[in-house]
């Protein structure tokens, strides 16, 4: 994780000059380019659209974008590099990948942490999502204008139904890049390989990992159905994905239009937390019917969340801004303290 904060830096110090260059470049442009990891269909996309027929409404039509689905601008981790350089307008992808490069977003991605639709508006809308944009604009130079909202990633694998966590064992589980979702699996008791978004279809294909975890719309989108067939129903992370612009590309560009841009990306959130309580259910529906299993996790879940809330919340306390952060948080989402 270090490592990439200090190449963003130094990458950022080095090509300063460059990304100034470019972002002025674009300021003239009218077409702004926005990588999506997922494919059609999907959260991500949505967002995309609502955000781009806002942004091209709010600038009387001057201003328009370009979506790239399936990762076909890179893996979404890189796209953040990209931007951060202003080499790429926008990116949406999923908070778990934006945590390598701003640590403090990892609040989102503790498991269990945020435990429905209402706790991600809370933590994305209130206090806590703007000190997480400010933070994000700071350590990984690109700014969160909205957020897309996924729903629960459940597990899913081709091998066998999985309800209790020794159920894991033997299976090969890809996760993203992430140290708090690594953790979150081995103090499930396996260790899970990390694998780029953009690799993870051909490897669940070619089984190089026989699972992985993402929310029932991304399962759909990415057409993971066609090589995954068991489901566990599991909460422990909420997906939540934002829409990031490059800082350097926003600073470069007229008051108007970074007012337009805000004003879109607040307007393509809120239909995202609308579109999802429409959607969800129907594809979760669309999948059992297609053939794959649901399996519900053992004794409503209590040892999967009791080992994570265990061993992996007191590791990123620090990082995560301290115990009295954590607690000021949940005491926002009305939980107990801990
Ligand atoms: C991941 O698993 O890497 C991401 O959550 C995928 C996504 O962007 O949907």
């Amino acid at each position: 994780m270090l490592f990439k904060q200090r190449f963003i830096k130094s990458m950022s110090f080095a090509l300063c000059a460059g990304a100034i260059a470019a972002a002025s470049s674009m300021a003239q442009a009218n077409t702004f380019r926005i990588a999506v990891g997922d494919g059609a269909g999907g959260t991500q996309h949505e967002l995309g659209l609502k955000f781009s027929e806002e942004f091209n409404a709010r600038t009387d039509g001057k201003h328009d974008t370009k979506m790239f689905l399936n990762g076909q601008l890179g893996d979404e981790q890189a796209t953040i590099n990209d931007a951060s350089m202003g080499l790429l307008d926008f990116s949406i992808l999923a908070i778990n990948n934006v945590t390598p490069f701003s640590p403090s977003v990892g609040v989102l991605t503790l498991p269990y942490m945020v435990q429905s639709l209402d706790d991600a508006v809370e933590l994305t809308q209130g206090e806590v999502g703007q000190q997480l944009v400010d933070n994000t604009i700071r350590d990984a130079g690109v700014r969160i204008v909205g957020w897309a909202y996924s729903g629960f990633r459940v597990l899913t694998n081709s091998k066998k139904p999985v309800q209790s966590l020794a159920d894991l064992e033997g299976l090969k589980v890809r996760v993203p890049s992430n140290e708090i979702m690594i953790d979150t699996y081995r103090a499930w008791g396996i260790n899970p390989t990390p694998m780029a978004w953009s690799e993870t279809f051909t490897g669940l294909q070619l089984g190089v990992v026989d699972g992985q975890d993402n929310p029932y719309i991304t399962v759909s989108a990415m057409k993971f159905d066609e090589v995954q067939k068991y489901i566990t129903n599991i909460r422990y992370l909420f997906s939540i994905e934002p829409l990031i612009v490059s800082e350097a590309v926003f600073q470069s560009q007229p008051d108007d239009v970074q007012k337009a841009i805000l004003d879109a990306g607040q307007a393509a959130t809120e239909h995202s937390a609308e579109w999802l309580v429409e959607q969800e259910d129907k594809i979760k529906a669309e999948l059992t019917a297609g053939g794959m299993e649901i399996t519900e996790p053992a004794n409503g879940e209590k040892e999967w969340m009791e080992k994570a809330v265990n061993q992996v919340w007191p590791k990123y306390y620090e990082q995560l801004g301290g115990k009295d952060k954590l607690n000021s948080i949940l005491q926002s989402l009305g939980r107990d303290t801990i």
